[in-house]
């Protein structure tokens, strides 16, 4: 399945991934910038902050409640399209996600 991270300054990196993974994992495996994954995926540091694109945000759904509560001190601004990448898996049904990456 492939996923495509926009970047802050409108860089657009894509790369193919295996179903299964975390969304975050995805990111670190793929170089991608501002996606950091300092906690390997266990909710405790948020430096795995996305914006989902507002056209996948129905297809990811929306965070549980302690993802929640992280998304609250994430350095970013926090928006309605907030999800750490960590409590997203990849599955086929996300082929084509588009994620946005935070400036902070
Ligand atoms: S990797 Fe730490 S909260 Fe997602």
């Amino acid at each position: 399945m492939n996923v495509t991270w926009t970047l802050p300054d409108g860089e657009t990196r894509a790369a193919a991934i295996e179903p299964g993974i975390s969304l975050m994992e995805a990111a670190v495996a793929n170089d991608i910038p501002g996606v950091i994954g300092e906690c390997g995926g266990c909710l405790s540091c948020a430096t795995c902050h996305v914006y989902v694109d507002d056209a996948w945000i129905d297809k990811t759904g929306t965070p549980e409640e302690f993802e929640d509560a992280m998304l609250d001190v994430a350095a970013a601004e926090r928006r309605a399209t907030s999800r750490l990448s960590c409590q997203i898996e990849a599955r086929p049904e996300l082929d084509g996600l588009v994620l946005h990456v935070p400036e902070a």
